[in-house]
């Protein structure tokens, strides 16, 4: 009975957790040294991710805020690469635009930003941009799980917690230059109260586990577990113990 009651707390707190969980946001920075689009593009490249991309409308709202008040116009990572076609930088097709005007089919071939709007622009034109870089970089270090935090703490921010299926999204597109075929997670096993949390300390609300692994443990013998994402197939969640040495994933630095 006490168990039942036990078990029925943590659901509703659970429940109550799980509606305040919010997601890291791709990081947007803003240059201002004048630049063609293709030396701009270099620049982003060599020092963050690449020329700013953006998939949706929050995405959007990020990168307004990182130009500010500006009213110079900026070069963004959208390039014309046939008469009809726009491309991202790093050759993502576009889910999302917000051009001021359609744009006609002449020579300007790179987009510009301005007040949130985009235009096209001659690509050679020199002008100020926008790189952006990844929230998660992937460590192709084999470590334990507790190293991993300890080296993610270290040098980035934390090993990542994957609460939402964008962040599972953003892990799928970086684990998959992992040595090994699992990668650690931000996740471990509590076991006092059999229960997985992230390392932020918030309970697991999304989740991603492989069918058929036993997740619930309910004992607290042998060696402590901790969640990994699997770096090919499905990219599902397995739980192993905490010492095998893998590759893993930090969330950055807001700086770098
Ligand atoms: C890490 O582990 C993988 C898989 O076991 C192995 O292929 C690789 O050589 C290891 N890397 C290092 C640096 O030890």
């Amino acid at each position: 009975m006490k168990k039942m009651a036990q078990t029925l707390y943590f659901s509703l707190l659970v429940i109550a957790l799980c509606s305040l969980s919010e997601g890291i946001q791709r990081r947007y920075h803003y240059i201002n040294i004048e630049k063609t689009w293709t030396e701009a593009q270099r620049y982003c490249r060599e020092k963050y991710t690449d020329l700013a991309t953006v998939n949706n409308i929050n995405d959007m709202n990020e990168l307004k805020k990182t130009v500010n008040n500006n009213l110079e116009f900026v070069w963004i990572g959208l390039k014309r690469t046939d008469v009809f076609t726009w491309k991202w930088s790093l050759g993502d097709p576009v889910k999302y635009l917000n051009w001021e005007t359609e744009p006609s089919t002449d020579t300007n071939n790179c987009a510009v930003m301005r007040n949130g709007k985009w235009r096209q622009q001659k690509c050679i034109d020199k002008l100020g941009f926008i790189c952006y870089n990844d929230e998660l970089i992937l460590i192709q270090k084999n470590l334990s799980w507790t190293e991993a935090v300890r080296y993610c703490r270290e040098n980035h921010v934390d090993l990542v917690s994957v609460d939402s299926e964008k962040i599972q999204l953003w892990v799928t597109s970086v684990v998959h230059q992992a040595w090994t075929a699992e990668v650690w997670l931000g996740l471990h096993y509590y076991c006092l109260m059999n229960l997985w949390i992230w390392v932020r300390g918030e309970v697991v609300c999304y989740q991603n586990w492989a069918p058929g692994v036993q997740i619930q443990l309910n004992h607290c013998s042998g060696e402590h577990r901790a969640g990994a994402v699997q770096s090919g197939g499905d990219h599902k969640w397995i739980s192993l113990p905490r010492s095998q040495e893998l590759n893993f994933i930090c969330t950055r630095n807001k700086e770098n």
